[in-house]
């Protein structure tokens, strides 16, 4: 059993052949961590482990003779309001006003497997041998209320996950003020903090900052996860590189207001606190309920940052990911967004259809535009039925001519919003969140529907399981395009509009849950406002989420280096667009632009009809190209090499899990004039295996060791052929 429990230090050991982690009981009954990182020998005593030491100004929480100090121990989920001055797991409000808590341990149990979390999304295995959990009762006797916190190791992977629940056992209600989903005290504070941080556009960029004393966070209080902070965190080594260094993952598996923060005390101690955002929450907590907060996955590895992302690329892309299109390619689509944004009419979307068809695209996806009065951004959201006048057929009918053309048809769907020049609205002006007697602040015209209410969910899920079950469809673009503000429920009274926020994301998940369980095989891909919502937590229900509206390569290139931090490459949608860029009036050639989207769910979303036949036929190569290696591209191991916020130039490579295939790339960002050699080194082949290597026309034999040690040589002039800036080259290798 990869969990050991020695009765006589009350310590618990979660190991797997690559970590260790270990937690035991104080003499108070409260838990402390006495280790994270490397794998350890099982049955060994760490209570040596232990910092026991009250200094001035430190209040015990024993009158033992031991002085132990809350402050100066590491501890498990550390409540509020004891010894301990950090901020801390959890916060709850008893009848009396009080806030301290006493967490003591009860009991624990031992299982293979790992139970679900449902309404809540959350890893999973397929066999009970692939994960061993724990799951550790506490009680405070006063209010007669548990917290269970849950730990599962993960045979093969370096990765923990874990979860608490608040239970009320007593007569009188609490209220939970704050429950973090997991607490991290570790013994230093030598680290640096990795994070992916932007806004719009530009998601996800890489962040990293020394840590220093007193508290440095991410969070989002918006509803969603958001561009501006993904819900992810790394603590890494100043020394850590992609491939070599200590690295600790943490990463949130939900999709609303989050927080993430990382304290170093004044004795440099880190305590990493990750959970939902306590500002926008609070839950009363009422005799026999429970709480159950999200997942938190942590990841630990001392091989660098390239192999935390393959825990959570594997852990991500084969266990959180579900359904039949977790592991089939996804299909190389073109989106009408900005080829024609709503501009558009049913004869002209055909005409697109069979120009996509005739250069070897396989899915056509009617975006924004085709339902209610939809012709600009002011009316039509919650009206999930076709625009007549656009698409006199219906939706329907079209879908089956898309079909008869040779395609598989998407739709763009924005189920969780509403604009006051609808009927949904005209009808039902209460549905949505806005808070009486106060400016409902509209954003892009549109209004949040109160999702923390079962009949709003059920009146969008009618319209939508209708329309598609009527229809052929085969993959559904979800959007969300607005943050949620003035938040409050009428149904709910005063004492629990703090759920409201927790209980939209619920309904957003529940409606996932009724759409992808009706529709199995449609194949969802998430969005909002672009990456607004790029999260675990949607990766769940939709195996792939559009990763940004910037859809400029170069700005691409560091989006998705970002992304892969933690996401399969798998979940990134990619498209080529137009040049001149839309946003950024930049000109990339067309391979240029596809060197970029290949390492992704690939597509196109720009005006077929107005590209020379010279670029139609670069694009029907580029088609026949990716469909060659697409399982390389969508689930080959992914290694970043060189990173676009640390320099120039920028390089990455897909190797299939036998090491016999790879196809690497290498962008530049500014050209350089009069400069040296370009030497391209790889990353994560095998060295002995010999490589046919192809780029640019030429052909040639080298082993893995040349081709990740000496590396290539590649010519300025070529690489700088079709584009200066932002040139860019893939190479192929083969083994053979
Ligand atoms: C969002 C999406 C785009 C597009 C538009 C349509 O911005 O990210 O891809 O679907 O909405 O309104």
């Amino acid at each position: 059993m990869p969990i050991e429990f020695l009765k006589d230090e009350k310590q618990f050991h979660i190991y797997n052949n690559t970590i260790s982690y270990i937690i035991r009981v104080l003499e108070n009954g409260q838990l402390e961590n006495l280790y994270y990182g490397c794998r350890l020998p099982e049955g060994k005593s760490y209570v040596y482990l232990h910092q026991e030491k009250g200094r001035s100004l430190s209040a015990l929480c024993t009158d033992g003779p031991n002085e132990i100090s809350l402050q100066y121990t590491k501890q498990e989920y550390p409540s509020f309001g004891g010894g301990d001055f950090r901020y801390t797991a959890c916060k709850i409000k008893q009848a009396n006003g009080s806030h301290i808590s006493e967490y003591k341990y009860k009991e624990h149990f031992i299982f293979n497997g790992k139970k679900e979390i449902k309404p809540l999304p959350a890893t999973y295995v397929e066999n009970d041998c692939e994960a061993t959990t724990i799951q550790i009762v506490l009680h405070d006797s006063l209010v007669k209320a548990n917290l269970v916190l849950t730990y599962t190791i993960y045979e093969g992977l370096p990765v923990i996950a874990r979860n608490a629940r608040f239970e009320n056992h007593g007569e009188i209600s609490i209220v939970i003020e704050n429950a973090m989903s997991g607490c991290v005290d570790l013994p230093d504070s030598d680290y640096e903090m990795v994070h992916l941080s932007g806004a719009w556009a530009r998601e996800r960029h890489i962040k990293v900052r020394p840590l220093i004393e007193g508290v440095q966070s991410i969070y989002s209080m918006r509803g969603a996860s958001s561009a501006e902070h993904n819900p992810f965190i790394a603590l890494k080594r100043r020394s850590t590189t992609e491939i070599t260094g200590e690295v600790y993952g943490f990463s949130l598996v939900y999709s609303g207001s989050y927080s993430g923060q990382v304290e170093v005390c004044s004795h440099e101690t880190t305590r990493v606190l990750m959970g939902i955002h306590p500002d926008t929450f609070s839950w009363e907590l009422n005799k026999d309920e429970s709480f159950q907060t999200p997942e938190l996955i942590m990841v630990y590895t001392k091989n660098g940052l390239n192999d935390m992302s393959h825990a959570f690329h594997n852990l991500y892309g084969k266990r959180l990911a579900r359904g039949v299109w977790r592991d089939r390619e996804r299909p190389i689509l073109l989106n009408n967004w900005e080829a024609t944004h709503m501009d558009f009419t049913e004869a002209s979307i055909l005409e697109l259809a069979k120009k996509a068809k005739s250069v070897g695209v396989e899915l056509f996806v009617l975006d924004d535009g085709w339902f209610g009065k939809r012709d600009n951004d002011r009316a039509g959201l919650g009206d999930w039925f076709a625009n007549k006048e656009k698409m006199p057929s219906g939706i329907e009918e079209f879908s089956r001519k898309i079909v008869k053309i040779g395609m598989k048809f998407g739709l763009w769907i924005e189920p969780e919003m509403i604009n006051k020049d609808s009927d949904l609205y005209r009808n039902h002006p209460d549905y949505i969140l806005e808070t009486p007697g106060r400016f409902s602040s509209p954003s892009r015209w549109q209004f949040v529907l109160d999702f923390s209410r079962n009949e709003v969910v059920d009146a969008i899920y009618g319209m939508l399981e209708k329309i598609i079950s009527n229809s052929e469809i085969s993959y559904i673009k979800w959007d969300m395009n607005r943050y949620i503000t003035e938040c409050y429920s009428i149904t709910h009274g005063s004492n629990e509009q703090g759920k409201v926020m927790h209980e939209y994301i619920l309904g957003v998940y529940n409606l996932y849950d009724r759409l992808t369980t009706k529709f199995p095989e449609i194949l969802f891909e998430s969005c909002a406002s672009g990456g607004a919502r790029f999260d675990p937590g949607m990766l769940y229900f939709a195996p792939q989420t559009w990763c940004s509206d910037d859809t400029d390569a170069g700005e691409r290139i560091k989006i998705q280096y970002g992304t892969s931090m933690v996401y399969p490459i798998s979940s990134i949608g990619a498209h080529v667009s137009a040049s001149p860029n839309h946003k950024l009036k930049r000109q990339i050639s067309i391979w240029g632009r596809a060197n970029v989207a290949f390492y992704g769910a690939f597509g196109y979303e720009l005006d077929l009809n107005e590209l020379s036949d010279d670029d139609l036929e670069h694009i029907r190569q580029q088609i026949a190209y990716y469909s060659k290696y697409r399982r390389i591209f969508q689930f080959g191991d992914f290694y970043r090499i060189k990173s676009p916020f640390e320099g120039n130039e920028a390089s990455w490579i897909s190797v299939s899990q036998d090491k016999t295939l790879a196809v690497a790339a290498f962008y530049q960002q500014m050209n350089k004039v009069n400069a040296g050699y370009l030497n391209i080194k790889f990353t994560g082949l095998c060295e002995d295996y010999n490589y046919t290597t192809e780029y640019f026309g030429h052909k040639e034999i080298f082993t893995g060791a040349q081709l990740m040690y000496a590396g290539i040589n590649v010519d300025r002039k070529e690489l700088n052929k079709d584009d200066g800036d932002f040139a860019s080259v893939l190479i192929t290798m083969t083994k053979c």
